[in-house]
């Protein structure tokens, strides 16, 4: 490990102070998930008619619900089949040890930080969960899992009448949504923990940030927030980005042009030992 990244870890150490870390798709492409915006951008698979960032609005669920379901549950049997990773388990150990001076916000919808063992008191679902659904008509706040009985779909399934009929509110029978935030809404305390996010960015010491191109705005903040505070910035990621040019205007900042699964690992070995 760089010498550099090894005095930012010991700082914190001696600290006692608090780590946020906050993920997004490049923790998860270890485990087969295609990120957004690389070159297997997982929304440009088997989208052929829609951009992506069209089809995941409002908008298009209100023109074209099962279309929008399709893909959606189209994408939940790819995140179904994949397991955590070193990255993910590594991230587990980490709330082990800090425990309530640990939290992770993650902008995945894959689950796989919560199937790794981070408990959902310190993760912070920030675009929500891909296995789970909600009234599209907001009857209540509830949210359910999307029904078990519906079966793993490829990119060529069409959903039949028997799982449409599965697909509704079970409260009152209105057509259920994907708990996913889409590009046309805003983000939220009571579905996405907004106001908590921004509460944990002003309180950070060190702020790990995983796999994230920064092409979102809570992510934004809480980068922005640490900075002011004047708080540490690790960025994991191979390619230059946002935060990593926030790690470079903080006093201790580091960017480790890497994969996660591979330096996860070991800057939690350096903290626990
Ligand atoms: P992106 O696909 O935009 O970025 C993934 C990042 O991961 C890139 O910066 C890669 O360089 C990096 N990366 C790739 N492999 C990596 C590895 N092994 N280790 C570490 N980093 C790696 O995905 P996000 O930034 O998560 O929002 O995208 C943010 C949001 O944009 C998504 O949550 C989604 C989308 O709009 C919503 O759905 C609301």
């Amino acid at each position: 490990m760089d010498s550099r990244l090894e005095d930012i870890l010991k700082w914190f150490k001696d600290s006692r102070g608090n780590i946020t870390v906050l993920t997004g798709a490049g923790i998860s492409a270890e485990s087969g998930i295609p990120t957004f915006r690389g070159k297997d951008g997982y929304w440009t698979v088997g989208s052929k008619e829609y951009h992506p960032q069209e089809m995941a609005t409002f908008r298009m669920f209100k023109l074209r619900p099962y279309d929008v379901w399709q893909w959606y549950l189209y994408r939940k049997t790819v995140c179904a089949r994949a397991k955590p990773n070193s990255g993910h388990f590594a991230l587990v150990e980490l709330e082990n040890i800090f425990m309530e001076r640990f939290c992770l916000i993650t902008q995945n919808v894959d689950g796989l930080h919560l199937r790794a063992g981070n408990t959902t008191e310190r993760t912070y679902q920030i675009h929500g969960n891909i296995n789970f659904m909600r009234c599209s008509r907001e009857c209540s706040d509830e949210i359910f899992p999307v029904p078990p009985e519906i079966p793993p779909q490829d990119k060529t399934s069409r959903i039949s009448e028997e799982e449409k009929r599965l697909l509704v509110c079970p409260h009152c029978g209105a057509l259920s949504r994907p708990h996913v935030l889409w590009f046309d809404e805003c983000y939220n305390e009571k579905y996405f923990r907004f106001d908590s996010s921004i509460r944990k960015a002003k309180e950070t010491d060190l702020l790990l940030v995983v796999g994230t191109s920064g092409a979102t705005n809570l992510p934004m903040q809480v980068g922005s927030l640490v900075v002011r505070k004047g708080g540490a910035i690790i960025d994991i990621n191979p390619e230059i980005n946002p935060f990593s040019g926030m790690a470079e205007r903080v006093k201790n900042g580091y960017h480790y042009q890497g994969s996660s699964g591979e330096i996860l690992p070991e800057i939690v070995d350096f903290l626990k030992a």
